[in-house]
């Protein structure tokens, strides 16, 4: 293995994620791994040069002090036990903090600063390797960042092996179906499974109007899709996916409990059971990006914005019609365009737009006319959990609706979303 590591355990601090960087920062890998990690998963881990034992105020689980098993503390590598057992917690001061992780890691642990993508990939290739042997991997490649840096990393290291199968709900941003057909299935040449179900999630969600019914039926007929597909291919023992470190946070850990469930491909059938290669599990975000980019994909796919899952199918707001989700699509595409050209696509966190299902009255050809609006909606956050408006330059502003009401069919006003989060969540429904 290429590089060293320093495990983290989790004995119920909410620092982990804080510390594991830190420790990233000096160079060094880090991951973090429940309190209860057994001697042979501990064996197969590579690379490890110490262990931090970080306990905190989740201690206590289900009324019992959690610690360490006897072998990790015997194991013979350097333990470091911070606010556990009698030992003190970190330094308050950030500096005598990253001089105390310092010194573990390098004086105490010697372990060597060869943390970069490059290491990270060729271990992981070989891990892969390792855990699939000569079998075959199955991936659903939503085309978002996660799963196209995970398909990319698979595709590396196991070629054919891997089927990736693209399902376009008919809700994606324009060129997206596109993109992922040209960089895997031609690029990287991978075995690429491209389904337009288009016809079935529309019919589907035909006269739907309720937000949450809509996401319910947009995430089970994307399981029933993907199960179809799954059943067709033959001698799959692994399902390939994009979980990252926030989704493991998020998903809840032996010490914290979940903020929210994570889906993903979760449904399937009990006969559809694979066991899971998660590649990306212990990175967090900016890195997988980067780790897009060491993989060579292009900036478009590892730098995008965030995109819900549901996709398009929650911004064309009420019972999503062909004509609205079409206006609204291409909307979209003029406002990327335009903010890519006006140097904000990189700035903005988040930009795009929403159709609501009101007509207005309007001026068209010299005839009233009753269409469609839409509404621009960019926005910057750090956690999604509140998020302000940014000042799009008014002139801009003008420009992007001049483009939308004239090259986008059925639509004739514009409207900018002015309202912060809260009151107004980041969506419109
Ligand atoms: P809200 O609208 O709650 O959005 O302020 C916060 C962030 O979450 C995204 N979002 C979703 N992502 N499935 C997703 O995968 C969803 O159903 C969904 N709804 C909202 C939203 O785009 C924003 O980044």
């Amino acid at each position: 293995m290429k590089q060293d590591m320093i495990l983290i355990l989790d004995l119920g601090s909410e620092e982990n994620p804080k510390i594991a960087r830190e420790i990233r920062a000096l160079g060094v890998y880090t991951e973090i791994h429940a309190h209860d990690i057994t001697a042979e998963e501990l064996k197969g881990l590579p690379g490890v040069k110490g262990i931090i034992l970080n306990g905190g105020p989740n201690h206590v689980v289900d009324g019992v002090e959690i610690d360490a098993g006897e072998h990790v503390y015997n194991c013979g590598l350097p333990v470091l036990p911070v606010d556990h057992k009698g030992a003190a917690g970190w330094p308050e001061d950030d500096e005598a903090r990253k001089a105390a992780l310092r010194n573990f890691v390098f004086d105490t642990c010697h372990a060597e600063a060869n943390w970069n993508m490059d290491n990270f990939i060729a271990d992981q290739v070989e891990l892969i390797r390792r855990q699939v042997g000569d079998k075959k991997v199955l991936l659903a490649l939503s085309g978002g960042v996660d799963s196209s840096v995970v398909a990319a990393l698979l595709i590396r290291a196991i070629g054919k092996q891997l089927t990736c199968v693209h399902v376009n709900h008919g809700l994606l941003r324009k060129g997206e179906p596109e993109q992922v057909c040209k960089v895997f299935g031609e690029e990287m040449d991978a075995n690429l499974v491209y389904v337009d179900a288009t016809d079935r999630f529309l019919d589907k969600l035909a006269g739907v109007s309720e937000p949450e019914k809509k996401r319910h039926i947009i995430g089970a007929e994307f399981i029933r899709v993907f199960e179809e597909e799954a059943r067709k291919l033959d001698g799959i023992e692994f399902l390939g996916q994009g979980t990252i470190y926030p989704d493991i946070i998020e998903s809840g850990t032996k010490t914290v409990k979940a903020v929210k469930s994570h889906h993903n491909v979760g449904g399937l059938p009990e006969d559809l059971q694979f066991e899971l290669v998660e590649p990306l599990k212990m990175l967090f975000k900016d890195e997988v990006r980067a780790c897009g980019r060491a993989l060579g994909l292009p900036d478009s796919m590892v730098n995008r914005q965030p995109f819900p899952g549901p996709g398009l199918g929650v911004r064309c707001l009420g019972a999503i019609t062909r004509d609205r989700l079409e206006a609204v699509r291409e909307s979209d595409a003029i406002l990327r365009e335009e903010f890519a050209k006006n140097g904000l696509a990189d700035k903005v966190w988040q930009y795009f737009t929403a159709i609501p299902d009101i007509k207005s009255v309007g001026v068209r050809d010299n005839k009233r006319a009753d269409e469609w609006c839409v509404i621009i909606r960019a926005v910057n956050t750090v956690d999604a959990m509140t998020a302000t408006v940014e000042n799009v330059p008014f002139e801009l502003l003008q420009h992007i609706t001049a483009r939308i009401t004239g090259e986008v069919k059925g639509v004739n006003r514009v409207l900018f979303d002015l309202t912060p989060k809260p009151t107004g969540t980041i969506e419109w429904e």
